[in-house]
């Protein structure tokens, strides 16, 4: 397994529709493999095959009660219901969090890593989850559903009890904070 480079935006990649996988061979079991790799290197719940700069409709979540890694092949929702805002941040769009407006519950379903059929009632965290990454699977980013144009933040470290005395300097990458990021 290898951790694989993250397409970051602006890159074209990740606002082109990612293609149907048509066959489970070993070059995608290995894809499937890289990505949760990188997934997990990254810090993310979430990661769909665009953002590793693959056109192919594959997107691996583990939220952080899950054991084992999900991964959905040709992922589609099928039923939505309701809606909410939440936090949401995208391993290709660095240092952001925004708030955006999803789903209350989702079913979805696709394909297992072995081509048997998921189906899945989703609701808080990994609804959100199926929503971003399927997103991502059809050119989409969570910028695009942000609650306002001035919901999206620039994440900051929380400075520690000493307010006198300012770090110089600033952190090159931010905390995983709580919420989604995928
Ligand atoms: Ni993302």
């Amino acid at each position: 397994m290898s951790v694989l480079e993250l397409h970051i935006v602006p890159d074209p990649l990740l606002r082109q529709k990612a293609k149907k996988v048509g066959s489970l061979n070993g070059s995608l079991q290995r894809l499937i493999d890289d990505m949760i790799e990188t997934m997990h290197e990254a810090h993310g719940v979430g990661l769909a095959a665009n953002q590793v700069g693959v056109l192919q409709r594959v997107i691996v979540i583990q939220l952080p009660e899950d054991e084992e890694p999900r991964v959905f092949i040709n992922p589609e929702i099928v039923r939505k219901e309701g809606d909410r805002e939440v936090e949401e941040g995208c391993l290709s769009i660095p240092g952001y969090r925004g708030l955006v407006r999803r789903s209350l519950k989702v079913r979805a379903k696709g394909l297992d890593r072995n081509g048997k059929t998921v189906r899945v009632n989703a609701e808080e965290l990994l609804a959100q989850a199926l929503e971003h990454e399927i997103d991502h699977l059809n050119g989409g980013l969570y910028i695009d559903h942000l609650v306002d144009r001035d919901q999206l933040w620039k994440e900051t470290l929380e400075e520690p009890e000493e307010p006198d005395e300012m770090e110089e300097e600033e952190p090159e990458r931010a905390p995983v904070t709580s919420g989604y990021t995928g």
